[in-house]
Protein backbone atom coordinates (compact mmCIF):
# COMPACT_ATOMS: atom_id res chain seq x y z
CA UNK A 1 0.00 0.00 0.00
CA UNK A 2 1.12 3.49 -1.12
CA UNK A 3 0.93 6.48 1.22
CA UNK A 4 1.20 4.24 4.35
CA UNK A 5 4.67 5.48 6.26
CA UNK A 6 5.00 6.17 9.71
CA UNK A 7 3.95 9.27 10.14
CA UNK A 8 2.26 9.57 6.46
CA UNK A 9 -0.70 11.73 6.65
CA UNK A 10 -4.06 10.15 5.77
CA UNK A 11 -6.42 12.54 4.72
CA UNK A 12 -4.32 15.74 4.51
CA UNK A 13 -2.33 16.55 1.64
CA UNK A 14 1.21 15.72 1.31
CA UNK A 15 3.59 15.16 -1.89
CA UNK A 16 4.32 11.83 -2.98
CA UNK A 17 7.66 12.19 -2.32
CA UNK A 18 10.70 14.31 -1.34
CA UNK A 19 10.45 17.93 0.26
CA UNK A 20 7.35 20.39 0.42
CA UNK A 21 7.08 23.91 1.54
CA UNK A 22 4.26 26.14 0.66
CA UNK A 23 0.93 26.39 -1.17
CA UNK A 24 0.98 27.94 -4.20
CA UNK A 25 -1.51 28.92 -7.36
CA UNK A 26 -4.56 27.43 -5.66
CA UNK A 27 -7.49 27.81 -8.49
CA UNK A 28 -10.40 26.40 -9.14
CA UNK A 29 -11.47 25.47 -12.61
CA UNK A 30 -14.62 23.02 -14.20
CA UNK A 31 -14.82 21.01 -11.19
CA UNK A 32 -11.57 20.79 -10.27
CA UNK A 33 -9.66 22.41 -6.84
CA UNK A 34 -5.92 22.97 -8.14
CA UNK A 35 -3.20 23.20 -6.00
CA UNK A 36 0.70 23.83 -6.90
CA UNK A 37 3.51 23.43 -4.08
CA UNK A 38 6.67 24.56 -3.37
CA UNK A 39 8.69 21.72 -3.99
CA UNK A 40 12.51 20.11 -4.09
CA UNK A 41 11.66 16.83 -6.20
CA UNK A 42 15.44 16.27 -5.58
CA UNK A 43 15.50 16.25 -1.90
CA UNK A 44 14.20 15.81 1.17
CA UNK A 45 15.19 19.43 2.26
CA UNK A 46 14.98 22.63 0.45
CA UNK A 47 16.55 23.03 -2.87
CA UNK A 48 16.00 24.51 -6.32
CA UNK A 49 12.29 25.14 -5.66
CA UNK A 50 9.68 23.90 -8.69
CA UNK A 51 5.85 23.76 -8.66
CA UNK A 52 4.12 20.70 -7.86
CA UNK A 53 0.48 19.99 -9.12
CA UNK A 54 -2.65 18.08 -7.79
CA UNK A 55 -6.05 18.29 -8.22
CA UNK A 56 -9.13 17.28 -6.37
CA UNK A 57 -12.60 17.28 -6.45
CA UNK A 58 -13.18 17.97 -2.76
CA UNK A 59 -10.66 19.40 -1.38
CA UNK A 60 -9.73 16.24 0.30
CA UNK A 61 -8.86 13.18 -2.10
CA UNK A 62 -6.24 14.43 -4.36
CA UNK A 63 -4.77 13.14 -7.65
CA UNK A 64 -1.00 14.06 -7.84
CA UNK A 65 0.15 15.18 -11.17
CA UNK A 66 3.89 15.86 -12.91
CA UNK A 67 5.47 18.86 -11.42
CA UNK A 68 4.22 22.28 -13.37
CA UNK A 69 7.14 24.55 -12.94
CA UNK A 70 10.57 23.83 -13.06
CA UNK A 71 13.70 26.02 -12.38
CA UNK A 72 15.49 27.97 -15.82
CA UNK A 73 18.23 30.34 -16.22
CA UNK A 74 15.94 33.43 -14.28
CA UNK A 75 15.71 31.34 -11.08
CA UNK A 76 13.61 28.91 -8.62
CA UNK A 77 10.52 29.04 -8.97
CA UNK A 78 9.18 30.84 -5.22
CA UNK A 79 5.89 30.81 -4.10
CA UNK A 80 2.56 33.11 -6.04
CA UNK A 81 -0.71 32.26 -7.03
CA UNK A 82 -2.94 31.71 -10.15
CA UNK A 83 -6.04 32.91 -11.49
CA UNK A 84 -8.19 32.45 -14.85
CA UNK A 85 -7.86 34.79 -16.57
CA UNK A 86 -11.18 35.59 -17.48
CA UNK A 87 -11.28 37.80 -21.12
CA UNK A 88 -8.17 36.60 -22.01
CA UNK A 89 -6.25 40.00 -20.83
CA UNK A 90 -2.79 38.43 -21.19
CA UNK A 91 -3.53 37.98 -24.70
CA UNK A 92 -2.44 34.30 -24.32
CA UNK A 93 -5.21 32.66 -24.40
CA UNK A 94 -5.84 30.00 -27.29
CA UNK A 95 -8.98 30.04 -29.37
CA UNK A 96 -10.59 32.66 -27.79
CA UNK A 97 -10.65 30.55 -23.91
CA UNK A 98 -9.03 32.03 -21.32
CA UNK A 99 -5.74 30.72 -19.72
CA UNK A 100 -4.89 29.62 -16.16
CA UNK A 101 -2.45 32.25 -15.78
CA UNK A 102 0.14 31.35 -12.95
CA UNK A 103 1.67 34.23 -11.55
CA UNK A 104 5.17 33.23 -9.36
CA UNK A 105 8.65 34.50 -7.90
CA UNK A 106 11.87 34.02 -9.85
CA UNK A 107 14.93 34.16 -7.46
CA UNK A 108 18.48 34.23 -8.65
CA UNK A 109 21.08 34.42 -6.35
CA UNK A 110 23.14 37.02 -8.24
CA UNK A 111 19.63 38.85 -9.74
CA UNK A 112 18.01 39.00 -6.96
CA UNK A 113 13.79 38.14 -6.77
CA UNK A 114 11.07 39.08 -9.91
CA UNK A 115 8.01 38.37 -11.30
CA UNK A 116 7.60 35.73 -13.65
CA UNK A 117 4.03 34.14 -15.33
CA UNK A 118 3.23 31.40 -16.80
CA UNK A 119 0.26 29.99 -18.98
CA UNK A 120 -1.97 26.94 -19.43
CA UNK A 121 -4.83 26.29 -21.92
CA UNK A 122 -5.23 22.62 -21.03
CA UNK A 123 -6.76 22.59 -17.30
CA UNK A 124 -3.36 23.18 -15.98
CA UNK A 125 -1.82 19.97 -17.71
CA UNK A 126 0.96 21.73 -19.13
CA UNK A 127 2.73 25.38 -18.80
CA UNK A 128 5.03 27.47 -21.04
CA UNK A 129 6.75 30.24 -19.55
CA UNK A 130 5.59 33.57 -21.25
CA UNK A 131 8.55 34.63 -23.29
CA UNK A 132 9.50 38.22 -21.57
CA UNK A 133 9.60 37.19 -18.25
CA UNK A 134 10.00 38.89 -16.14
CA UNK A 135 6.92 40.41 -15.76
CA UNK A 136 7.90 42.91 -12.71
CA UNK A 137 11.68 43.38 -12.02
CA UNK A 138 13.96 43.26 -9.26
CA UNK A 139 14.41 46.43 -7.57
CA UNK A 140 17.62 45.01 -6.14
CA UNK A 141 16.52 44.03 -2.83
CA UNK A 142 16.36 40.73 -1.29
CA UNK A 143 13.40 40.23 -0.57
CA UNK A 144 10.44 40.92 -3.50
CA UNK A 145 8.26 38.24 -3.55
CA UNK A 146 5.12 35.98 -2.99
CA UNK A 147 2.74 37.60 -5.53
CA UNK A 148 -1.08 37.02 -4.85
CA UNK A 149 -2.93 38.80 -7.68
CA UNK A 150 -6.82 38.69 -7.93
CA UNK A 151 -9.45 40.79 -9.98
CA UNK A 152 -10.32 43.64 -8.57
CA UNK A 153 -14.08 44.80 -9.86
CA UNK A 154 -14.61 48.62 -10.58
CA UNK A 155 -18.22 48.36 -11.26
CA UNK A 156 -19.53 49.52 -14.78
CA UNK A 157 -17.85 46.06 -16.23
CA UNK A 158 -14.33 47.79 -15.30
CA UNK A 159 -11.69 46.16 -13.00
CA UNK A 160 -8.06 45.03 -13.17
CA UNK A 161 -5.48 42.90 -11.71
CA UNK A 162 -4.24 43.28 -7.99
CA UNK A 163 -0.63 42.06 -6.68
CA UNK A 164 0.25 41.86 -3.43
CA UNK A 165 3.41 41.41 -2.99
CA UNK A 166 5.83 40.93 0.46
CA UNK A 167 8.42 42.89 0.14
CA UNK A 168 11.01 42.63 3.10
CA UNK A 169 9.06 44.51 5.48
CA UNK A 170 6.13 46.12 4.25
CA UNK A 171 3.49 44.83 1.82
CA UNK A 172 3.70 46.58 -1.86
CA UNK A 173 0.18 46.60 -3.91
CA UNK A 174 0.41 47.12 -7.86
CA UNK A 175 -1.58 47.01 -10.41
CA UNK A 176 -2.12 45.89 -13.99
CA UNK A 177 -4.61 45.82 -16.68
CA UNK A 178 -2.95 42.41 -18.40
CA UNK A 179 -1.00 40.47 -15.85
CA UNK A 180 1.95 41.47 -17.62
CA UNK A 181 2.34 45.41 -17.41
CA UNK A 182 2.68 46.72 -13.38
CA UNK A 183 2.37 49.97 -12.04
CA UNK A 184 2.67 50.50 -8.13
CA UNK A 185 -0.09 51.50 -6.44
CA UNK A 186 1.01 51.74 -2.32
CA UNK A 187 2.90 50.22 0.72
CA UNK A 188 1.04 48.90 4.07
CA UNK A 189 3.11 48.56 7.01
CA UNK A 190 1.62 50.16 10.32
CA UNK A 191 4.09 50.69 13.41
CA UNK A 192 2.25 48.22 15.41
CA UNK A 193 2.24 45.03 13.12
CA UNK A 194 4.37 41.65 14.00
CA UNK A 195 7.70 42.66 12.43
CA UNK A 196 9.75 39.75 14.08
CA UNK A 197 10.99 38.53 10.67
CA UNK A 198 10.52 38.70 6.98
CA UNK A 199 7.24 39.53 5.31
CA UNK A 200 6.66 36.59 3.26
CA UNK A 201 3.00 35.10 1.23
CA UNK A 202 0.75 37.51 1.79
CA UNK A 203 -3.22 37.55 0.19
CA UNK A 204 -6.05 40.27 0.29
CA UNK A 205 -9.52 39.71 -0.64
CA UNK A 206 -13.08 40.95 0.84
CA UNK A 207 -15.52 39.07 3.23
CA UNK A 208 -18.75 39.67 4.47
CA UNK A 209 -18.78 40.95 8.16
CA UNK A 210 -20.79 39.75 10.82
CA UNK A 211 -22.87 43.42 10.29
CA UNK A 212 -23.45 42.66 6.97
CA UNK A 213 -20.74 44.85 5.51
CA UNK A 214 -18.16 43.94 3.44
CA UNK A 215 -14.92 43.83 4.81
CA UNK A 216 -11.35 43.31 3.01
CA UNK A 217 -8.69 41.01 5.36
CA UNK A 218 -4.71 41.10 4.53
CA UNK A 219 -2.30 37.91 5.52
CA UNK A 220 0.68 38.59 6.21
CA UNK A 221 2.84 35.38 6.75
CA UNK A 222 6.02 36.52 8.90
CA UNK A 223 8.94 34.14 9.90
CA UNK A 224 10.73 33.82 12.51
CA UNK A 225 7.90 36.31 15.01
CA UNK A 226 5.38 33.80 15.44
CA UNK A 227 3.25 33.22 18.98
CA UNK A 228 4.65 30.44 19.69
CA UNK A 229 8.39 30.59 17.95
CA UNK A 230 9.37 30.40 14.23
CA UNK A 231 6.88 31.21 11.76
CA UNK A 232 2.83 31.78 11.49
CA UNK A 233 0.43 34.00 9.76
CA UNK A 234 -0.89 37.61 10.84
CA UNK A 235 -4.35 39.59 9.70
CA UNK A 236 -5.17 42.49 9.38
CA UNK A 237 -9.20 43.96 8.67
CA UNK A 238 -9.84 46.92 7.13
CA UNK A 239 -10.65 48.67 3.31
CA UNK A 240 -8.99 48.66 0.11
CA UNK A 241 -9.99 50.69 -2.49
CA UNK A 242 -8.22 49.24 -5.37
CA UNK A 243 -5.18 51.15 -4.66
CA UNK A 244 -4.45 51.46 -0.63
CA UNK A 245 -5.23 49.11 2.56
CA UNK A 246 -6.49 50.33 5.37
CA UNK A 247 -6.84 48.84 8.85
CA UNK A 248 -8.85 49.80 11.57
CA UNK A 249 -7.15 47.97 13.90
CA UNK A 250 -4.48 48.57 16.64
CA UNK A 251 -3.47 45.16 17.76
CA UNK A 252 -1.61 41.99 16.26
CA UNK A 253 -4.21 39.16 15.30
CA UNK A 254 -2.97 35.81 14.18
CA UNK A 255 -4.91 32.90 11.72
CA UNK A 256 -3.75 30.08 13.91
CA UNK A 257 -1.78 30.03 17.02
CA UNK A 258 -0.75 26.87 16.94
CA UNK A 259 2.86 26.52 15.58
CA UNK A 260 2.46 24.80 12.00
CA UNK A 261 0.11 26.59 9.86
CA UNK A 262 2.46 28.95 7.76
CA UNK A 263 2.10 30.68 4.34
CA UNK A 264 -1.42 29.52 3.88
CA UNK A 265 -3.76 31.96 1.35
CA UNK A 266 -6.84 30.92 -0.50
CA UNK A 267 -8.21 29.56 -3.65
CA UNK A 268 -9.29 31.76 -6.42
CA UNK A 269 -12.18 31.12 -8.73
CA UNK A 270 -14.43 29.89 -6.79
CA UNK A 271 -17.80 30.18 -8.46
CA UNK A 272 -20.34 32.82 -7.02
CA UNK A 273 -22.69 29.97 -6.05
CA UNK A 274 -20.38 28.26 -3.52
CA UNK A 275 -19.23 31.66 -2.44
CA UNK A 276 -16.65 30.64 0.19
CA UNK A 277 -13.13 31.51 0.81
CA UNK A 278 -11.31 28.48 0.87
CA UNK A 279 -7.93 28.50 2.40
CA UNK A 280 -4.92 25.75 2.86
CA UNK A 281 -1.94 26.47 4.83
CA UNK A 282 1.65 24.49 5.15
CA UNK A 283 1.70 22.50 8.19
CA UNK A 284 5.42 23.39 9.33
CA UNK A 285 7.30 25.45 10.80
CA UNK A 286 10.43 26.84 9.61
CA UNK A 287 12.09 25.96 12.79
CA UNK A 288 12.30 22.44 12.23
CA UNK A 289 10.51 21.57 8.81
CA UNK A 290 13.36 20.67 7.48
CA UNK A 291 14.27 18.01 9.87
CA UNK A 292 11.39 16.35 11.50
CA UNK A 293 11.90 12.89 11.61
CA UNK A 294 10.33 11.75 8.43
CA UNK A 295 12.42 10.87 5.47
CA UNK A 296 10.63 9.42 2.16
CA UNK A 297 8.44 12.93 2.39
CA UNK A 298 8.82 15.92 4.35
CA UNK A 299 5.72 17.93 5.50
CA UNK A 300 1.59 18.13 4.49
CA UNK A 301 -0.57 20.77 4.31
CA UNK A 302 -3.55 22.05 7.18
CA UNK A 303 -6.70 20.80 6.25
CA UNK A 304 -8.55 22.84 4.24
CA UNK A 305 -10.45 25.68 5.89
CA UNK A 306 -13.13 28.25 5.04
CA UNK A 307 -12.61 31.43 6.05
CA UNK A 308 -15.27 34.12 7.69
CA UNK A 309 -15.41 37.26 10.12
CA UNK A 310 -16.60 37.15 13.43
CA UNK A 311 -17.11 39.54 15.90
CA UNK A 312 -15.44 39.06 19.22
CA UNK A 313 -15.90 42.39 21.66
CA UNK A 314 -16.81 44.37 19.07
CA UNK A 315 -14.01 43.54 16.92
CA UNK A 316 -13.44 41.84 13.58
CA UNK A 317 -11.84 38.09 14.03
CA UNK A 318 -11.27 35.81 11.20
CA UNK A 319 -12.69 32.56 11.93
CA UNK A 320 -10.95 29.01 10.18
CA UNK A 321 -13.35 26.37 9.93
CA UNK A 322 -12.84 23.22 8.95
CA UNK A 323 -14.53 22.70 5.36
CA UNK A 324 -17.72 20.57 5.48
CA UNK A 325 -16.43 18.35 3.12
CA UNK A 326 -14.82 16.91 5.98
CA UNK A 327 -18.06 14.77 6.91
CA UNK A 328 -17.58 12.97 3.98
CA UNK A 329 -14.45 11.71 5.56
CA UNK A 330 -16.40 10.03 8.37
CA UNK A 331 -16.91 5.99 8.60
CA UNK A 332 -18.37 5.54 11.94
CA UNK A 333 -19.46 7.54 15.12
CA UNK A 334 -19.99 6.84 18.77
CA UNK A 335 -20.79 8.75 21.93
CA UNK A 336 -18.31 9.15 24.46
CA UNK A 337 -18.52 7.97 28.05
CA UNK A 338 -15.79 10.41 29.67
CA UNK A 339 -13.93 11.14 31.67
CA UNK A 340 -11.63 8.36 29.90
CA UNK A 341 -12.26 6.31 26.82
CA UNK A 342 -10.69 4.27 24.45
CA UNK A 343 -10.62 4.77 20.61
CA UNK A 344 -10.85 2.15 18.47
CA UNK A 345 -8.61 3.25 15.66
CA UNK A 346 -6.40 6.28 14.96
CA UNK A 347 -7.68 8.68 12.88
CA UNK A 348 -10.52 10.31 14.24
CA UNK A 349 -12.60 13.61 14.77
CA UNK A 350 -13.54 14.71 18.61
CA UNK A 351 -16.64 17.03 19.30
CA UNK A 352 -16.60 18.33 22.41
CA UNK A 353 -18.89 20.77 24.41
CA UNK A 354 -17.01 23.25 27.51
CA UNK A 355 -18.65 22.60 30.94
CA UNK A 356 -19.50 25.43 33.25
CA UNK A 357 -16.04 25.31 34.69
CA UNK A 358 -13.12 27.51 34.39
CA UNK A 359 -10.61 25.33 33.49
CA UNK A 360 -10.78 21.89 31.48
CA UNK A 361 -8.37 19.57 29.64
CA UNK A 362 -7.52 17.27 27.03
CA UNK A 363 -5.43 14.31 27.37
CA UNK A 364 -4.63 12.11 24.49
CA UNK A 365 -2.02 9.62 24.80
CA UNK A 366 -0.66 5.88 23.75
CA UNK A 367 0.22 2.64 25.22
CA UNK A 368 4.09 4.01 25.85
CA UNK A 369 2.97 6.81 27.81
CA UNK A 370 3.32 9.03 25.32
CA UNK A 371 1.05 12.31 25.54
CA UNK A 372 -0.24 15.53 24.29
CA UNK A 373 -2.07 17.86 26.53
CA UNK A 374 -4.56 20.80 25.30
CA UNK A 375 -5.74 23.11 28.48
CA UNK A 376 -7.93 25.63 29.08
CA UNK A 377 -6.66 27.94 32.00
CA UNK A 378 -8.83 30.99 32.79
CA UNK A 379 -7.91 33.64 29.92
CA UNK A 380 -5.22 30.93 27.73
CA UNK A 381 -5.01 28.08 26.00
CA UNK A 382 -2.01 26.17 26.45
CA UNK A 383 -0.70 22.57 23.85
CA UNK A 384 2.06 21.11 25.55
CA UNK A 385 3.83 18.54 22.99
CA UNK A 386 6.90 18.02 24.97
CA UNK A 387 6.28 13.82 25.86
CA UNK A 388 4.80 13.47 22.42
CA UNK A 389 6.81 11.40 21.03
CA UNK A 390 9.83 12.13 18.56
CA UNK A 391 10.81 15.61 20.17
CA UNK A 392 14.51 15.65 20.58
CA UNK A 393 14.98 16.52 17.10
CA UNK A 394 15.10 20.10 17.87
CA UNK A 395 15.57 21.64 20.80
CA UNK A 396 12.37 23.84 20.99
CA UNK A 397 9.88 21.71 19.65
CA UNK A 398 8.70 20.40 22.96
CA UNK A 399 8.49 24.28 24.18
CA UNK A 400 4.67 24.95 25.30
CA UNK A 401 2.01 26.82 23.08
CA UNK A 402 -0.11 29.51 24.40
CA UNK A 403 -2.87 31.25 22.77
CA UNK A 404 -4.91 34.08 24.66
CA UNK A 405 -8.63 33.91 24.46
CA UNK A 406 -9.14 37.73 23.99
CA UNK A 407 -12.62 37.64 24.55
CA UNK A 408 -13.47 34.56 23.12
CA UNK A 409 -16.04 32.56 25.00
CA UNK A 410 -15.64 28.59 24.87
CA UNK A 411 -18.62 26.71 23.75
CA UNK A 412 -17.11 23.60 21.76
CA UNK A 413 -13.35 22.59 20.70
CA UNK A 414 -13.18 20.05 17.78
CA UNK A 415 -10.12 17.94 17.21
CA UNK A 416 -8.90 16.40 13.79
CA UNK A 417 -6.03 13.60 14.82
CA UNK A 418 -4.32 12.33 11.46
CA UNK A 419 -1.04 10.35 12.01
CA UNK A 420 0.85 13.30 12.97
CA UNK A 421 -1.07 16.54 13.05
CA UNK A 422 -3.90 17.40 15.67
CA UNK A 423 -5.59 20.27 14.40
CA UNK A 424 -7.76 22.00 17.67
CA UNK A 425 -10.96 24.48 16.56
CA UNK A 426 -12.23 26.28 19.29
CA UNK A 427 -15.89 27.31 18.62
CA UNK A 428 -15.69 25.59 15.30
CA UNK A 429 -12.85 27.98 14.71
CA UNK A 430 -12.82 31.55 16.01
CA UNK A 431 -9.75 29.97 17.76
CA UNK A 432 -7.06 27.88 16.13
CA UNK A 433 -4.08 25.77 17.00
CA UNK A 434 -2.37 23.33 14.36
CA UNK A 435 0.16 21.51 15.38
CA UNK A 436 2.56 18.34 14.41
CA UNK A 437 3.27 15.87 16.19
CA UNK A 438 5.40 12.41 15.86
CA UNK A 439 4.29 10.09 18.41
CA UNK A 440 5.99 6.33 18.47
CA UNK A 441 2.65 4.58 18.75
CA UNK A 442 -0.93 5.99 17.78
CA UNK A 443 -2.71 8.44 20.65
CA UNK A 444 -5.75 5.70 21.77
CA UNK A 445 -6.67 7.06 25.34
CA UNK A 446 -8.84 9.82 25.67
CA UNK A 447 -8.88 11.78 29.19
CA UNK A 448 -10.83 14.60 29.70
CA UNK A 449 -12.39 17.00 32.38
CA UNK A 450 -13.94 20.20 32.08
CA UNK A 451 -15.91 19.24 28.96
CA UNK A 452 -19.57 18.01 28.88
CA UNK A 453 -20.04 14.08 28.96
CA UNK A 454 -22.06 14.08 25.94
CA UNK A 455 -19.00 13.78 23.57
CA UNK A 456 -18.88 12.49 20.63
CA UNK A 457 -15.63 10.74 18.04
CA UNK A 458 -16.42 10.20 14.50
CA UNK A 459 -13.53 7.63 13.06
CA UNK A 460 -12.21 8.61 9.47
CA UNK A 461 -11.53 6.79 6.63
CA UNK A 462 -7.65 7.54 4.99
CA UNK A 463 -8.12 9.43 1.37
CA UNK A 464 -5.90 6.22 0.10
CA UNK A 465 -7.89 3.63 0.73
C1 LIG B 1 7.76 30.99 2.66
C2 LIG B 1 8.83 31.17 1.62
C3 LIG B 1 8.40 32.16 0.56
C4 LIG B 1 9.21 31.77 -0.64
C5 LIG B 1 9.25 30.27 -0.50
C6 LIG B 1 10.51 29.64 -1.01
O1 LIG B 1 7.79 29.79 3.33
O2 LIG B 1 10.05 31.56 2.23
O3 LIG B 1 8.57 33.52 0.94
O4 LIG B 1 8.63 32.18 -1.84
O5 LIG B 1 9.08 29.97 0.87
O6 LIG B 1 10.41 28.26 -1.04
Amino acid sequence: KSFDEQFRPQYHFSPPQQWMNDPNGMVYLDGEYHLFYQHYPDSNVWGPMHWGHAVSKDLLHWEHLPIALYPDSLGYIFSGSAVIDHGNTTGLGENGKDPMVAIYTYHHDKDGQSQGIAFSNDKGRSWTKYSDNPVLKSPGIPDFRDPKVSWYDQGNGKGKWIMTLAVKDKISFYSSPNLIDWTHESDFNPEWAAYGGVWECPDLFPLEASNGEEKWVLLVSINPGGPNGGSATQYFTGNFDGQQFTTEGQKVKWIDYGADDYAGVTWSNIPKEDGRRLFIGWMSNWQYATIVPTTAWRSAMTLPRELELVSVEGDDRLASRPIRETKGLRSSSESIQGPTHQLKAPLFELELTKANHEKASLTLSNELGEKVVFKIDGDQLAFDRSSSGKTDFEAGFGNLHTAPLSGVDIKSLRVFADRSSLEFFINDGELVMTEIIFPNAPYLKLDFEGFNENAKVHYLASIWD
